[in-house]
């Protein structure tokens, strides 16, 4: 792999240990996957910040980095979900210890220059990359919504080789940085009879795509209507189940007018969307409502707020959201209201990465995603459905 005179220099060690510790992560993967040269990024978004996640030896690595590590100049860094609210973590239930730790990891991407910002969605809150900018995310859902909602390009990287990305301002040139890895392999048909409404209806489109296709770049044709928050969930699910960094949607995502549609071909019908549904759905009475997976956008809390006017709820009822997001809600009324029948808004985290193993036995959701994690990571029952039953189950 070719490496310019000054990066020889960033890997011998000349900008110090963080930057050669950076480049020898970065060079090596490049060489595992084939890559020319190293190139430029403008954004990064950082996961593996829940101390749930790290423990002491990702704690450790990041103290070590932040001796002599600092984010690059003119690169936007932004950070994954926290495992708690970092301001309000005790009405969550967050034990204080764990709190201590949390906040130490929080310390250290301080000290290199991140932005303590904890969100999978960070284009709501101004890491926005522009189409065909070169960026280094590591999120899956939130990699899906930038390679094929805004054009963006990145692999779907770790957290270590993100903040590697971070340190020097650079990525390795294979995968989605390139021309060729982004055209379609294969053709998803969306039968007529297929409606697509809700954002849990696109969670259930992902799951059901995925039992036939896995990790191939897709090209969808049938869909007529997707809205940001639709885009979102479609994203965290096709990428969570089926590996998929990059999908485009004839005549509503950014490259789809450029991209050949594929002769390989999958179908996907009613009783596709149907059985993943069923699948989804193994839990009957819910103990703990979880919305916001990805984190809410504005438009979300509002309907949410609308949904609880007047009521209150009978359950533990999260809503996972970014800070900034939670502040502009607060400035139109939303929050008061959320807050008044008893739900809460989880800033900086979600259900995923905040330690809930044994607190609660089924989860209720609009979120395809969050039925994989609640399951994986902690052993819930699920209850997959829309936001307005989320809300209805939250208050019975
Ligand atoms: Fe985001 Fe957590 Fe879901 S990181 S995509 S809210 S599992």
């Amino acid at each position: 792999m070719y490496l310019t005179k000054q990066e020889e220099k960033m890997l011998a060690g000349e900008e110090g240990r963080a930057v050669k510790k950076s480049m020898e992560i970065l060079v090596a993967l490049g060489r595992i996957f084939g890559a020319d040269k190293l190139i430029e990024i403008s954004s990064v978004q950082v996961a593996g910040v829940s101390y749930h996640n790290l423990g002491d030896a990702g704690l450790e690595y990041l103290n070590e980095l932040a001796k002599d590590g600092r984010v690059k100049n003119n690169i936007t860094a932004t950070l994954n979900p926290a495992g708690m609210d970092l301001k309000d973590w005790k009405k969550l239930g967050i034990p204080d210890r764990f709190a201590a730790k949390q906040m130490q990891v929080i310390d250290s991407f301080r000290k290199l220059g991140l932005e303590i910002t904890c969100t999978c969605t960070p284009y709501f809150i101004g890491n926005k990359p522009k189409p065909g900018e070169h960026i280094a995310w590591s999120e899956s859902s939130a990699v899906a919504y930038a390679n094929s909602v805004l054009g963006a390009r990145t692999n779907r990287e770790g957290g270590p080789s993100s903040l590697a990305s971070a340190l020097t301002g650079k990525t390795a040139n294979y995968g989605l940085h390139l021309d060729e890895n982004r055209k379609a392999e294969v053709l998803v048909n969306i039968g007529s009879g297929v409606e697509l409404r809700t954002v849990a209806d696109f969670g259930a489109l992902g799951h059901a795509i995925s039992r036939k296709v896995k990790n191939k770049v897709l090209y969808i044709r049938g869909i007529k209507k997707a809205g940001i928050e639709q885009l979102k969930a479609f994203s965290a699910s096709t990428a969570t189940y089926s590996g998929t960094a990059l999908f485009h949607i004839e005549n509503i995502t950014h490259e789809s007018k450029n991209t050949e549609a594929p002769k390989d071909k999958v179908i996907i019908e009613n009783r596709d969307i149907k059985e993943s549904y069923d699948f989804l759905n193994d839990g009957s009475e819910p103990d703990f409502v979880s919305v916001g997976c990805p984190h809410a956008s504005l438009k979300e809390l509002e309907k949410i707020a609308s949904f609880l006017k007047g009521k209150k709820v009978k359950k533990e009822f999260w809503i996972a959201v970014s800070r900034p997001i939670k502040e502009l809600a607060a400035s139109k009324g939303y929050v008061k209201v959320i807050e008044d029948a008893g739900a809460k808004l989880a800033c900086d985290t979600c259900m995923a990465v905040a330690p809930l193993k044994g607190r609660f036995r089924c989860l209720a959701t609009n979120s395809a995603k969050a039925c994989y994690y609640g399951r994986g990571a902690n052993g819930f029952k699920t209850r997959f459905c829309s936001l307005e039953e989320c809300v209805k189950l939250a208050v019975r």
